[in-house]
């Protein structure tokens, strides 16, 4: 009996989370090669004035890597060992490293099933006199719950660094993430809403930490070192701090430049690719169902960076390993976004944390997947998404 083909031949496979480039970006890249200066320069200063004005603020520092703004916002906090900062279980394991690599103690606070996202009386009820910060993660681009975050920030005298990988677009009640707490972090990682392979920045509430950071990132030289090389005339540089090797190139920045004006026609075409997905699903027969994301809170946007669906094997009708690898067969791309932080054996070592102690993170990071939701698909993509999940729950 011959079996029936793939959804998507191998040659055709739908690689997770590619994204969308256009010739604006391969011309720019080109012309930077041409031009000899490719480590950091004019294209990476356009870059963070082109994002800050996005943003509606001052100034950004462009870095490698939205794991060094991350680090270096946490470092600018001037944290002593012993200091806590209170983070989501359900998050990528960068957020977390970051507060161990600057020398504070982690500690986790459980999430909202519902929004996926950190649960505001579980941070109030993990705050100790040793409490520094609240790092909470702006899940697959849906705002955190601010208002409760800020207020409890406020009342025991925490900074707050929004994790904004995921949140680039997002909105809460008419404001932008990353401009609420004390410093946001974004991502530019190759699957991420807008790219420059790698690539991350951050933006500061007060002006002294976003310089302090600029230093922090280019080895601890004195600001604008990189113009050293320039045509203005030999400048010396006077190392200030033990810095790191965190800067954006031009190279990178030559992406950012030409992605950035297009962020919110890619959140365009997320949010038809995500409409098209909460209909396919919305009325799958019983036995054969999935968890849908809950719709966007009112006066917020969502950023939609991951579409997830829960496949819990009692209501699917498979369990989720098991789904993931009949996607994959059907030429489907998929992610898991994230087993919660304490399946992980080095945090269960190190720190103690055991998944069970964090129930809602736990069971959502044992049924999530994330199907594509990348601005290049096409409709012919999506249709073959949805064809796929319909075969592997078995629905005719
Ligand atoms: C929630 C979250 N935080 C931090 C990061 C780290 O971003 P980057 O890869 O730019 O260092 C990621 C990246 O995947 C992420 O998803």
């Amino acid at each position: 009996m011959s079996e029936t083909p793939p959804v998507r031949a191998k040659e055709n496979f739908l690689v997770f989370g590619s994204p969308a480039l256009e010739q604006a970006e391969i011309d720019e890249v080109v012309a930077c090669l041409q031009s000899r200066w490719i480590g950091t320069g004019p294209r990476t200063a356009q870059f963070e004035r082109d994002f800050a004005a996005y943003k509606g603020v001052a100034s950004a520092a462009a870095l490698h890597s939205c794991t060094a703004a991350l680090h270096l916002s946490l470092l600018a906090l001037n944290l002593k060992p012993g200091d806590e900062v209170i983070t989501t279980p359900l998050t990528f394991c960068a957020t977390v490293n970051a507060i161990l690599h600057a020398g504070a103690v982690p500690v986790l606070a459980d999430i909202d099933p519902a929004t996926l996202n950190i649960d505001p009386a579980e941070v109030l009820g993990k705050v100790t006199p040793q409490t520094r910060a609240i790092l909470p993660v702006h899940f697959a681009g849906r705002p955190c719950d601010m208002d409760a975050l800020l207020a409890i920030a406020e009342g025991h005298d925490l900074a707050v660094i929004e994790d904004c990988a995921h949140a680039i677009e997002t909105t809460y009640h008419g404001q932008k993430a990353g401009t609420f707490g004390d410093f946001g972090c974004f991502s530019f990682y190759v699957t991420k809403n807008i790219i420059t392979g790698e690539g991350g920045m951050v933006i500061a509430k007060r002006s002294e930490d976003l310089a302090r950071i600029k230093v922090l990132g280019l080895h601890g030289m004195s600001a604008d070192a990189w113009k050293r090389f320039g045509d203005e005339g030999y400048k010396h540089y006077m190392v200030v701090e033990a810095g790191f090797k965190y800067n954006m190139m031009d190279l990178q920045a030559a992406l950012g430049i030409h992605q950035l004006p297009r962020v919110d026609a890619y959140h365009v075409r997320r949010e038809q690719v995500w409409a098209a997905y909460d209909a396919a699903f919305a009325d799958l027969p019983a036995g054969k169902r999935l968890g849908l994301p809950a719709p966007q809170e009112p006066n917020t946007l969502h950023a939609r960076h991951l579409y997830t669906v829960l496949v819990d094997e009692e209501t699917s009708g498979i369990g989720r390993d098991a789904f993931l690898t009949a996607m994959t067969k059907q030429g489907i791309g998929v992610g898991v976004h994230y087993l919660s932080l304490p399946e992980h054996p080095y945090y269960r070592e190190r720190l103690g944390w055991r998944p069970e102690d964090f129930p809602q993170a736990m069971r959502i990071g044992r049924q999530t997947v994330s199907l594509p939701i990348s601005a290049r698909l096409t409709d012919v993509d999506v249709a073959d998404v949805i064809t796929a999940v319909r075969r592997v729950l078995r629905v005719e």
